[in-house]
């Protein structure tokens, strides 16, 4: 039997990359389509996986590539993913995120390809009512990032009624850590993620890493966060694919895991795995941070038998500290 093929849209990203790595240890073909505004060609050479340069607002490439290549599904990652700039250029956020993946779909329902994997966010639930968060907390983004992810969670609602089209939801909390074997990692730019911000500045890239707010009423004062490794996160995304490829309905499921460790117990977890000193400055709280944002991921675990490997900080650090040696070097 001939390998099953799966589009991987932004592939040559952060978590994206990691994914295809995922399917392809399991035995997929993997197409990778990316337009590299923010993704790496030498990644998706290290993977050797094939690289489409394009974009998911372009139509006709979309349409020729599921006529000449027989796609099974797709998992989506591509989308642009700054909160900040989300809120200062929300047209650029619309066109990207909701558009883009509207065109998407459009084109798979044309090509009759109907299993969709896709990367939400705990965004979307804005300011948590209760934690740990659970798939059935309401929803409402403080945010357009947030509000982007909300609109395709409800698009893909729509096209499972009208046109059968099955999808697997992800809402991830942080994505951190790297390929254990060191092959690809976290190479955003700019970078705003906490350690790789963290790890820069062990490295000297960095002068110092600022604390957003010491006030808050966690344990230590800084916030908390949920840090899912990345080969976790795409191992639970082949899963997901394999669960609608047998036949499955539509689900959403959170990603994290299940535990928090605030700003500070990462700082210094980081400073004990890379040896190094690292500057911290003390700055004021960031509008929209909530206090603490920690995921259950038990729907997970239990409908799709995803099982973490790396849930422990010190592995996520370990990961990411090896891959920014290297990629920094
Ligand atoms: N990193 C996290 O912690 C996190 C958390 C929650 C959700 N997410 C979501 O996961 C996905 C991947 O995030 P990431 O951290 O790997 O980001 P990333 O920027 O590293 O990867 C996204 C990739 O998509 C590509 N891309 C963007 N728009 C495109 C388009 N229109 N057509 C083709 N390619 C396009 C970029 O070039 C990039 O390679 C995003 O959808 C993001 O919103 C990430």
């Amino acid at each position: 039997m001939s390998k099953q093929t799966i589009l991987v849209t932004g592939g040559a990203g952060y978590i994206g990359s990691h994914a295809v790595k995922a399917l392809q240890l399991v035995g997929y073909e993997v197409l990778i389509l990316d337009n590299l505004v923010y993704g790496h060609q030498d990644i998706a050479q290290t993977l050797g996986a094939e690289l489409i340069v394009g974009d998911t607002n372009d139509r006709g490439l979309l349409d020729k590539l599921f006529s000449d290549r027989p796609i099974s599904a797709a998992m989506h990652f591509a989308a642009y993913a700054y909160v900040g700039e989300s809120v200062n250029q929300p047209d650029k956020y619309y066109r990207n995120n909701v558009v883009g993946t509207l065109s998407l779909l459009e084109a798979m329902v044309a090509a009759n390809i109907k299993t969709f994997v896709f990367s939400s966010t705990c965004a979307s639930y804005g300011v948590p009512q209760q934690i740990p968060i659970t798939e059935d907390h309401p929803q409402a983004p403080i945010n357009p990032y947030g509000a982007t992810k909300l609109m395709v969670e409800r698009i893909l609602q729509d096209f499972d009624v009208a046109y059968g089209l099955k999808s697997v939801i992800f809402r991830y909390f942080n994505a951190a850590g790297a390929d254990p074997n060191g092959a690809i990692g976290e190479d955003h730019n700019p970078e705003t993620h906490l350690i790789p911000l963290i790890l820069q500045t062990a490295l000297g890239k960095r002068d110092a890493i600022t604390v957003y707010g010491s006030d808050y009423a966690t344990p230590d004062g800084t916030c908390i966060r949920d840090y899912i490794h990345v080969t976790d996160l795409a191992e639970a995304h082949v899963l997901g694919l394999q669960y609608l490829l047998k036949g499955n309905k539509s689900e959403i499921f959170n990603l994290g895991n299940g535990n928090g460790f605030s700003v500070k117990e990462v700082i210094d977890a980081a400073k004990k795995i890379t040896g190094k000193p690292i500057n911290v400055v003390m700055g004021d709280r960031r509008v929209g941070d909530p206090p603490a944002l920690v995921g259950s991921s038990e729907k997970a675990r239990k409908i799709l038998n995803w099982q973490p490997k790396y849930a422990d900080l010190n592995l996520i650090l370990q990961h990411a500290w090896q891959w920014h040696q290297k990629r920094h070097a």
